[in-house]
């Protein structure tokens, strides 16, 4: 969520669907909803004579190719200008029509426009919206066929940046950890991820800590403020199907397992009345979706696992169902995982990832409302600003995007890839609040190594090479970088459009084993964690750079715990 609307504002921000509605839960976990349409509509900024709105309509009855909304306003509210849907206004009457390029609307699908209005005196969300002549946000007494009705969406008491005057949670599983290396006391109090990576992970891994022990202790640690708990939803069927470190324990088709024993459970956890008071952040299943545009037939970069996914459509599928039913918890913040700059920043690959967590939004009764943001770099390495280059330079007439490190991207760091990726996911229609998490616990490149000054004006990659941030052999390479350090500690509001840096990987966890490791995870060795691999060609066939001895991916790794603190960028002190 950006930070342009502030905390006053989005007190402002009404919800068309609360009004007069129970704010009930899902009990069953398997409502579906008996409204033909909801319609979020939310005064988004408004000052004495005007103000903007964003509204979203998801339709819930029979496809559509063509729509139109209707209101009527109890004041003297006057649209002046709008985007993507056509407005006209006479009298109180409002009818905003379809654009072009946005008519269609399948079932559960959703479409959001805004608009800009004058005013006087007050400023009262209209009561009644119809879609094609039914009236939204109303249940028509059909009961739907799966039972309860959920909640619409937009509901709920979210604020719009859930980091904002909020601790977020300490991981006391991790903290100890991080404490007991030395000099590790310096981080230990940093808030991380908790990853939910396997169905026992719920109750608790070996006797550790399960999900209602993080929240039991995230209220102790909360108390009378506000806190963030950060969860990483991790456990796809067939995760990670371009790479061998992280495969889980679900099989490309086990879906239903994916939703009856992992994702219900987890729901039903998350929505106990105990944990209301907490504001919950769940990262949504890491290096999934992205894998579906990049590596996949005919890309040179396909792997057979992600031809698997994209034709079973079980990413999609997990992902929606994940959204849908995390998102009926009026306290969850769902935050969809976005890859980095390194990976969706060139242009094939950059609004086809929008398009497709789009899809996967708007899958399984998940509509856009459930989605409050998106995370970029988790787990990875990508630094968050190049100070000494930008994509707009050149040298000798040739630009930074011809350098051999650069590569035609049209990003050079995480900071502006985000930001865009933002802009990018708005303009498709998910809501204009949506906000960026950037992943900053291993992108701090500092050290001996870090440059001081731009490089060489010899030529473009002297320019590039000698300047750059990021170390890395290649932009591509993931597992154990050598030379990583940590990066910005975890705060909120750093930027404009981003929620919050955070550390979403803990720190001192491996990204996979340098050697074959036998394990009861799921877990295969991927050669991207051997530092003599000379690559592939989703590393342009570069070196790993990856650190040796290490364990499996999960596994507490001391040697780059330890390196990690010493090239942190900013330095610790
Ligand atoms: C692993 C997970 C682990 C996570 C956090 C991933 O690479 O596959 O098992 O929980 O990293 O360290």
């Amino acid at each position: 969520m950006s930070r342009t609307r502030t905390a006053l504002l989005a007190a402002l921000a009404l919800t068309a669907g609360a009004s007069g509605t129970a704010l009930a839960a899902d009990p069953g976990g398997t409502g579906t909803a008996a409204v033909p349409c909801t319609v979020d509509y939310k005064v988004q900024n408004q000052w004495s004579t005007g103000f903007t709105a964003a509204v979203t309509v998801t339709n819930n009855g029979a496809a559509k190719s063509a729509w139109s909304l209707k209101w009527t306003y109890g004041g003297d509210q006057k649209i002046t200008s709008g985007w993507n849907a056509k407005l006209s206004q006479s009298g109180t009457a409002v009818t905003a029509a379809n654009e072009t390029y946005n008519g269609t609307l399948a079932t559960g699908s959703s479409v959001s426009f805004g608009f800009q209005a004058t005013y006087s005196g007050s400023n009262a969300v209209p009561g009644t919206f119809t879609l094609d002549g039914v009236t939204c946000n109303v249940d028509d007494g059909s009961g739907g066929p799966g039972g309860p009705t959920d909640p619409p969406p937009g509901t709920g008491n979210r604020v719009d940046n859930p980091y904002a005057g909020a601790k977020v949670y300490v991981n006391p599983e991790w903290s100890r950890k991080a404490a007991a290396e030395p000099g590790g006391s310096r981080i230990a109090n940093q808030p991380t991820g908790v990853w939910l990576d396997r169905i026992a992970a719920i109750n608790g891994v070996n006797g550790g800590m399960g999900l209602r022990a993080h929240l039991d202790e995230a209220l102790r640690q909360k108390g009378s403020g506000e806190l963030v708990v950060q969860l990483v939803i991790y456990n796809l069927p067939g995760r990670d199907c371009a790479a061998l470190a992280s495969n889980g324990e679900l099989k490309a088709d086990e879906i239903d397992k994916y939703k009856t024993q992992y994702i219900d459970p987890i729901k039903a956890i998350l929505a106990d009345p105990k944990y209301a008071s907490l504001r919950i952040v769940n990262t949504i299943e890491i290096d999934s979706l992205p894998n579906l545009v990049t590596n996949v037939t005919p890309r040179p970069t396909a792997t057979a696992n992600c031809d698997t996914m994209k034709a079973n459509g079980n990413y999609v599928k997990g992902v929606g169902y994940a959204l849908n039913k995390l998102g009926d918890v009026p306290n969850v913040y769902n935050y969809v995982d976005a890859g980095h700059h390194g990976w969706i920043g060139w242009d094939d690959n950059f609004s086809a990832s929008v398009q497709t967590i789009k899809q996967a939004a708007t899958a399984e009764g998940a509509t856009v409302n459930d989605v409050q943001g998106f995370i970029t770099n988790t787990a990875n390495y990508s630094a968050l600003k190049e100070q000494y280059f930008t994509i707009n330079d050149s040298v000798g007439g040739k630009s930074v995007r011809e350098s051999k490190w650069v590569d035609w991207n049209r990003y050079v760091d995480e900071l502006s890839f985000a930001q865009a990726f933002r802009g990018e996911a708005v303009k498709q229609g998910f809501a204009s609040g949506v906000g960026m998490l950037i992943d900053t616990s291993r992108n701090g490149w500092g050290g001996s190594a870090r440059p001081t000054g731009p490089g060489a004006t010899t030529t473009v990659d002297t320019y590039v090479n000698g300047g750059r941030i990021d170390r890395r052999i290649n932009v591509g390479n993931w597992c154990n970088q050598s030379g990583a350090g940590l990066g910005e500690r975890p705060r909120a509001n750093p930027e404009p459009g981003i929620d919050a840096y955070v550390w979403m990987k803990p720190p001192g966890e491996s990204d996979g084993s340098s050697k074959f490791i036998d394990n009861d995870e799921g877990k295969g060795f991927d050669r991207m964690c051997d530092p003599t691999y000379t690559g592939n060609p989703r590393n342009g066939n570069n070196l790993s750079g990856a650190l040796p001895d290490a364990p499996i991916s999960g596994h507490w790794f001391s040697a780059q715990f330890q390196e990690l603190m010493r090239n942190a960028y900013p330095p610790l002190s």
